[in-house]
């Protein structure tokens, strides 16, 4: 319980709305958004993601505002709590653990990689990149890009060979101050920090996004005419059906419309429990699902790629984008900034609106935690949150420090830990709870009628969409990463099985202290 023994509440439908839309709106919908739908064919792509995103998405957000609506009201903020409301089963409440582990075990990394975001806005603003002397016209992408990939290497001290990386005291510095706000906007609360920063910074993201989006399509090549805005577009907006008939490619999609709406990690059932009763879901949860959507189709799957293919033509864009998300944001766009006018300001720009992103992720993150210490253990919010960063600030030097760490963790808890949630999440929901009382939860209080199409989606085609990709996953992916096995990653799997061992002691201990 809050302090006062009253849980706390959003103040306005919009704070809502735009809490929601910055939980999901992060660094996936400019960075990793561009870099799947590059490595899957561009075109090829685009089916696989819309239908996911209606049989998946879209259904699963609203599973989740229902659930979470529905755990608030009997006070639970959290999965745990949610789970053994919904289904009187005494391994409800461990599994319930998830809720929370892995939003935790993502913030591990999610923090650190956020500082670097705040970092580079400065760097832009001060100029202090490399200014190659032969420009882009005298050089392949490799070499041209070359100093600014050592730029990014110093700053988080990737040396080629080395397990142990070296940040610099400047890395080291800026995620202290990240995870210093974050934790000073949690300590808050509910309506008068995390709201109050959505309202601020999701409005910016879309006037900074918006921003990059015409200059990038106003932008022209260097080096080849042939290298333009359109043909960056047509890249990925030109239908390919191959994806249709590509295992992986739904793999690819499926698991981006997971990541880019924060399904799956328990987040977005602790902002829905601090609704009232009666608020509408089925409207809210819509449109916070379309501004994720209109940031990550149209704003976030242009700036980025588009400036490369600009830059650097089809070819070096899609070398670029194999290289993965940080190579599209913190390699090629400082590289392509520093060439044209004003590209110190454009270059803030770019870094601040993933500042924004990211951080109103990271709070989104945090609250399942937070949410848990306080309503099922009677902590109060100060206290959380100063237990919460200590914990932060110890683990994250697991990626800061260990090469390797950050992909290990991504995978467990950003990758396959979250569809193992919301198979659970749906399952209990639709098939424990009953699928009745499930859409009744889900519609009342709405200001739309949720079409009667979306109860059999629910009821049958996502849950089995989601044992599919589950399996799919773990005969694909799991050999490959459990073959992976130098010291750095059992040190982290050794981090993520104490972890998890702590969490399911903290929730043997609330239970009994309930029933005393
Ligand atoms: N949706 C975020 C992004 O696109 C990342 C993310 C995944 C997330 N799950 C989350 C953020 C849970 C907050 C809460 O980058
Ligand atoms: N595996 C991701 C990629 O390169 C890297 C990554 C992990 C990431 N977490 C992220 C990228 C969050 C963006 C946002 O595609």
């Amino acid at each position: 319980m809050a302090d006062n023994g009253k849980r706390e509440q959003w103040n306005s439908r919009w704070g809502l709305i735009l809490a929601m839309a910055g939980n999901a709106i992060g660094l996936g919908n400019f960075l990793r958004f561009p870099v799947q739908a590059a490595e899957n064919g561009g075109g090829a792509y685009m089916i696989p993601y819309f239908v996911s995103l209606l049989v998946l998405g879209v259904p699963l957000m609203w599973i989740e505002w229902g659930i979470g609506r529905y755990g608030g009201s009997l006070g639970h903020g959290t999965t745990p709590g949610m789970f053994d409301a919904l289904w009187k089963n005494r391994a409800a409440k461990y599994v319930g653990i998830l809720g929370i582990f892995l939003p935790l075990v993502v913030l591990v990394y999610y923090i650190y990689i956020c500082s670097w975001t705040l970092a580079f806005s400065i760097f832009s603003l001060f100029g202090s990149y490399p200014h190659p002397e032969a420009g882009v016209q005298a050089l392949s992408t490799a070499a041209y890009l070359a100093p600014y990939q050592r730029y990014l290497g110093d700053y988080i001290g990737q040396t080629t060979s080395g397990a142990i990386m070296s940040p610099t005291p400047l890395a080291y510095l800026f995620f202290i101050i990240t995870l210093g706000m974050g934790m000073w906007i949690l300590g808050k609360g509910v309506s008068k920090g995390i709201e109050i920063l959505n309202k601020i910074a999701i409005p910016l993201l879309f006037v900074f996004g918006l921003v990059l989006f015409v200059r990038v399509l106003s932008m022209s090549s260097p080096t080849n005419p042939d290298y333009t805005a359109q043909a960056g577009l047509s890249f990925l907006w030109e239908p390919n059906l191959t994806g249709l008939f590509s295992a992986k490619t739904w793999l690819a999609a499926a698991g981006q419309v997971f990541f880019t709406l924060s399904l799956g990690m328990g987040a977005i059932v602790t902002y829905a429990s601090y609704m009232k009763k009666d608020d509408d879901i089925a409207l809210s949860g819509l449109t916070a699902a379309s501004l994720n959507e209109f940031a990550e189709v149209i704003i976030g799957s242009t700036i980025a790629l588009t400036a490369a293919v600009i830059f650097f033509g089809l070819d070096g864009a899609r070398d670029i984008s194999h290289g993965g998300a940080f190579k599209l944001g913190f390699i090629s766009m400082p590289a392509i900034f520093t060439h044209i006018s004003y590209g110190q300001f454009f270059g803030f720009l770019w870094f601040m609106l993933l500042f924004f992103a990211g951080i109103t992720s990271v709070v989104a993150l945090a609250q399942p935690a937070i949410a848990f210490l306080e309503d099922e253990l009677g902590w109060s919010r100060k206290r959380s949150v100063i237990a919460l960063a200590v914990f932060f600030f110890g683990s994250a030097h697991l990626p800061m420090l260990v090469s390797g760490a950050l992909d290990e963790m991504d995978f467990w808890a950003g990758t396959f830990g979250l569809v193992v949630l919301a198979f659970f999440e749906v399952m209990i929901f639709f098939w424990i709870f009953g699928s009745s009382n499930a859409w009744e939860e889900m519609q009342r209080g709405a200001q739309i009628k949720i079409p009667k199409f979306f109860f059999y989606i629910m009821k049958y085609v996502t849950p089995v969409f989601i044992a599919a990709i589950l399996m799919a996953w773990t005969y694909e992916q799991l050999p490959g990463v459990l073959a992976k096995g130098d010291g750095g990653i059992w040190i982290t799997r050794g981090f993520l099985a104490l972890l998890l061992l702590v969490h399911l002691w903290l929730v043997r201990v609330a239970w009994k202290r309930r029933r005393l």
